[in-house]
């Protein structure tokens, strides 16, 4: 059982993308699959996964909890890792009790890896006095993500080589919703001069880069 096999067979059955989500043709949402539109898609929570089992990261953050599914991709990766902790924040008070909820009846033992915060994630980075992130997946508000990376690397809270992954970075995003952020695709593509990068165009969009 690969991994996205394995969250389907703990949260349920997924659905088609397109059928979930408005897309341009280009992004080629027949062929992805998401539980429903405001949950990440099933690849990119298996990437995640994959990304957090292979560079062992002992500090997390997520940027927008919702219903825990990011949560779970990340804190799963976490227990086989044996270490790490989650840091996954929500301004949203109903969506952090939901997520709580669910990851409990998914993994009960993900409680120990797993910390909740109810707040805007700019509050979190600016109150933050632990060690810097290892990684950092930015899946709150589309049009703040750029504000809350600045902030963390102002604050010198992404550590060297930390891993941060942007989710909804598709190019095409202004045809079909007004919530699109040239601020932060311009953000991410300047950084990419100096960083190692890797852009998933396809679906929402995804991005990757370390923190050189
Ligand atoms: C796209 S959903 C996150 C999906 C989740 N990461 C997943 O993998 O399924 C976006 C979430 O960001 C939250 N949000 C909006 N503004 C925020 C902010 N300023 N700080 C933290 N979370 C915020 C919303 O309440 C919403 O639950």
């Amino acid at each position: 059982m690969n991994y996205a096999q394995h969250l389907t067979s703990l949260v349920g059955p997924v659905r088609h993308e397109a059928l979930v989500h408005p897309h341009a043709d280009a992004e080629r949402a027949e062929l992805y699959h998401s539980f429903d539109g405001g949950a990440t898609e099933i690849e990119v929570l298996n990437f995640i996964n994959a990304l957090v089992y292979l560079f062992k990261p002992a500090l997390a953050l997520e940027s927008g909890t919702a219903q825990g599914h990011g949560a779970l991709a990340i804190g799963e990766a976490m227990l086989s890792n044996g270490f790490g902790v989650l840091h996954t924040v929500d301004l949203d008070p109903s969506a952090s009790q939901r997520a709580q909820t669910n990851i409990a009846r998914w993994n009960a033992n993900l409680q120990d890896r797993v910390e909740f915060h109810v707040c805007s994630t700019l509050d979190l980075v600016a109150s933050w006095n632990g060690p810097p992130f290892e990684f950092a997946f930015f899946d709150s508000l589309v049009e703040i993500r750029h504000l809350e990376f600045r902030a963390l690397m102002d604050r010198g809270l992404l550590s060297r080589g930390a891993i941060c992954a942007f989710h909804d970075t598709s190019r095409l995003r202004h045809e079909y919703y007004h919530d699109s952020n040239s601020e932060m695709i311009a953000i991410l593509d300047s950084f990419d001069r100096q960083a190692q990068r890797l852009e998933c165009e396809f679906s929402r969009g995804f991005r990757l880069f370390r923190v050189p």
